[in-house]
C-alpha cells in the first residue's frame, strides 16, 4: 500500500511493531485519543447549529469562564480514556486536581498518565476561529498498582513518552510524537479515517513569521520588545490567531516563532507548563526547533504545580536562538 493511503489506525500499529516487547498500551491510548478527537471535531463542526457556543456558566481553578465546548471535550476525552481503563491517572485544565482512576476491580495497573487542555483556543470558538486538543503522556513513577500521586504528574518534559495535537481547522489534524519524530493526520471526514498527510514533520529553521500578543507590548521586558522590533526591522510577518494550536501549528510548517511572554502584572505568562508548553515543546524540538521560558530548555523545568504557568518562546532553530541573545 502507497504511503499516502496509511491510516493513523494502521500507523499506530506499525509503531508498536517497532518494538516487540511492548504491551501494546500506549497503542491503545493512542486509539483512545484518536477517538476522542473524532467526537470532538463532529461537534466541534456543529458550532453555531447545535447548543454547543457560549460559556458553561462556571469558572475554572485559573479563574476562566469556562465555554461549553471546554466542558464538553473535558468529558469526551475523559470518558474515552476512563471507559477502556488505559490510564491510571488525568490531568486537565479543566479539573482543579488530577484524577486517579481505577479499573472495574479496583485495580491501578495501568502505567500511563495523561496531561491535557481538552479544548485550546475556547474563547475563538463562537467566531469560527480554529480550535485544539493537546496532549502530553508519561509514564507513572509511583508503583503499579496503587493509586496515583501528584508526583505522577509533575515530571519534567522531558520523561514525555508521547505528546501530540489536534486542530480543528478547516480540516481537523492530528500531529503527534513519541519522541521518534513528529507525523501528522488529516481527518477525512466522509470516512471518519486520519490519513497520514504530513510525514516526518520539520520546522524550518530560519522564519520570518514572529507571533505575540502585542497588546501586552508595554508590559514586556526589554529584550522581548528589542526582539520584536528586529522583528519589525526585517519586515517578518506578525501572525497571531489567540488559538495556542493553531498558531503554533502554523508556525511548524510554515516556519516561524511564537511568545507568550510574561508581563508586569504576570510574570509567568498564561501559558501552562504541563499541558500546553510542555507537549508543544517536544513536538517542537522533535521536529528540529528549539522551545525556551527565556532562561532554560521547557522540557527542564523541574514542575512544582498542576496548573503552573510558564513563559514561552517555541519554534525555528535560528529565531529562538536569534530571541535569546536579546534577553
Ligand atoms: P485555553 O483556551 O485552553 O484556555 O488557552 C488559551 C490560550 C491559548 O490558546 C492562546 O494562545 C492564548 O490563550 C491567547 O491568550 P491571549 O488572549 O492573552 O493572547
Ligand atoms: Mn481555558
Ligand atoms: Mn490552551
Ligand atoms: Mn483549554
Amino acid at each position: 500500500m502507497e504511503e499516502r493511503y496509511t491510516t493513523l489506525g494502521e500507523f499506530i500499529i506499525k509503531k508498536q511493531e517497532d518494538f516487540p516487547y511492548s504491551s501494546g498500551e500506549l497503542s491503545r491510548l493512542m486509539n483512545s485519543i484518536r477517538l476522542a478527537a473524532k467526537i470532538v471535531a463532529q461537534k466541534v463542526n456543529q458550532a453555531g447549529l447545535v447548543d454547543i457556543t457560549g460559556a458553561f456558566g462556571k469558572e475554572n481553578i485559573q479563574g476562566e469562564q469556562q465555554q461549553k465546548l471546554d466542558v464538553f471535550a473535558n468529558d469526551i476525552f475523559i470518558q474515552t480514556l476512563v471507559n477502556r481503563e488505559i490510564v491510571c491517572g488525568i490531568g486537565s485544565e479543566e479539573n482543579d486536581d488530577f484524577i486517579s482512576i481505577c479499573g472495574a476491580d479496583g485495580s491501578n495497573n495501568n502505567k500511563y498518565v495523561v496531561l491535557m487542555d481538552p479544548l485550546d483556543g475556547s474563547s475563538n470558538i463562537d467566531v469560527n476561529v480554529s480550535v485544539g486538543t493537546i496532549f502530553s503522556i508519561y509514564r507513572r513513577i509511583s508503583e503499579d498498582g496503587t493509586p496515583v500521586t501528584q508526583a505522577d504528574f509533575l515530571q519534567k518534559g522531558i520523561n514525555q513518552v508521547a505528546a501530540g495535537y489536534v486542530i480543528y481547522g478547516s480540516s481537523t489534524m492530528l500531529v503527534y510524537t513519541t519522541g521518534n519524530g513528529v507525523n501528522g493526520f488529516t481527518l477525512d471526514p466522509a470516512m471518519g479515517t486520519f490519513f497520514l498527510s504530513h510525514p516526518d514533520m520539520k520546522i524550518a529553521e530560519d522564519g520570518a513569521i514572529f507571533s505575540v500578543n502585542e497588546g501586552n507590548f508595554n508590559q514586556f521586558e526589554q529584550g522581548v520588545k528589542d526582539y520584536i522590533g528586529y522583528c519589525k526591522d526585517h519586515s517578518y510577518s506578525g501572525r497571531y490567531i489567540g488559538s495556542l494550536v493553531a498558531d503554533v501549528h502554523r508556525n511548524i510548517l510554515k516556519g516561524g516563532i511564537y511568545m507568550y511572554p510574561g508581563t508586569v502584572s504576570k510574570p509567568n505568562g498564561k501559558l501552562r507548563l504541563l499541558y500546553e508548553c510542555n507537549p508543544f515543546a517536544m513536538i517542537i524540538e522533535q521536529a528540529g526547533g528549539k522551545a525556551t521560558d527565556g532562561k532554560q530548555r521547557i522540557l527542564e523545568i523541574e514542575p512544582t504545580e498542576l496548573h503552573q504557568r510558564v513563559p514561552v518562546f517555541c519554534g525555528s532553530k535560528n529565531m529562538v536562538e536569534k530571541l535569546e541573545r536579546f534577553l
